[in-house]
């Protein structure tokens, strides 16, 4: 357990989430506090930030404290001079949401995003557009024995199409791309050396070491499993907010029972490497 001196760090639940305070990110952010902050990730997985107001720069900025930013290899890019900033927008005529779908970000790159910082700046009027987020150390530690057993050393493909194969309809960028990767169902924390499921509903097609109908099978259950109740928390958005996740130990979903209201974020994602 880390001790902090220059944030405070409340929990959300035993198992995942924290809320931070004591820092401003449209302000000057020491070192001490992003060593204090990147632990805090470390050790809740997401973390929480309220009434934030920083601008794109300063987000951006924010972000490059934790490595170099992603570029999203498909999403629109609705502000042309910040490539780096992902749009999750919803208005009145919306049906359906980016991430409504169990994921982790982007697992189809062969380096996947290490972490995604969303800022929330419009949020439903009455209430809705939760996200939840679940610990993939908390889904494998409590997978049965003869599971863990049965996945270890087993690989997956990730592919973008199944999340994002509507993108290519669209035809809004020249350097569209749909990449797909193979990754370890169970990949080790490169910092924390500790083991997290890796398969999720968005991106993760087959297991390469099955036929199609037991990889079916078993990424069913593994998906069941994930989503279990106890492994989550959930965060209520208001206008303001910041969620930093990790994308190596977290699924996340974005719920849409909002329909007719708009919500308006920026998110910036920071590169990660490949899952080992
Ligand atoms: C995402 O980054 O997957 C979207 C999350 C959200 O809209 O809450």
């Amino acid at each position: 357990m880390s001790t902090y001196q220059t944030i405070e760090v409340t929990k959300l639940t035993p198992v995942i989430g924290a809320e931070i305070s004591g820092v401003d990110l449209s302000g000057k952010i020491c070192d001490r506090q992003i060593e204090e902050i990147h632990n805090a990730l470390l050790e809740h997985l997401v973390i929480f930030f309220r009434d934030q107001e920083p601008t794109i720069e300063q987000h951006k900025a924010f972000g490059r404290r934790f490595g170099e930013l992603h570029v999203h290899p498909n999403a629109p890019q609705d502000l042309p001079d910040h490539p780096e900033i992902l749009v999750v927008a919803a208005d009145e005529n919306s049906r359906h949401v980016a991430g409504e779908v169990w994921h982790t970000d982007v697992s189809s790159d062969a380096e996947p995003p290490m972490g995604s910082i969303l800022h929330m700046s419009i949020v439903p009027p009455d209430g809705g557009g939760d996200t939840m987020f679940a610990s993939m150390y908390e889904a494998y530690e409590r997978l049965a024995e003869p599971v863990r057993q049965m996945i270890e050393g087993m690989t997956a493909f990730h592919d973008s199409a199944k999340a994002h194969g509507y993108r290519m309809k669209q035809n809004d960028r020249a350097d569209m791309a749909l990449p797909s990767s193979e990754h370890p169902i169970v990949r080790t924390h490169p910092v924390t050396g500790r083991k997290a499921l890796y398969v999720n509903r968005g991106f993760t097609t087959r297991i390469r070491q099955l036929p199609a109908p037991d990889s079916d099978a078993v990424l069913e259950m593994l998906y069941r499993h994930i989503e279990t109740p106890e492994f989550q928390c959930r965060f209520r958005w208001r206008p303001g907010s910041i969620a930093f996740w990790d994308n190596r130990a977290t699924q996340h979903r974005a719920l849409f029972d909002y329909q007719g209201e708009r919500r308006y974020g920026q998110r910036v994602t920071v590169c990660g490497d490949r899952p080992f």
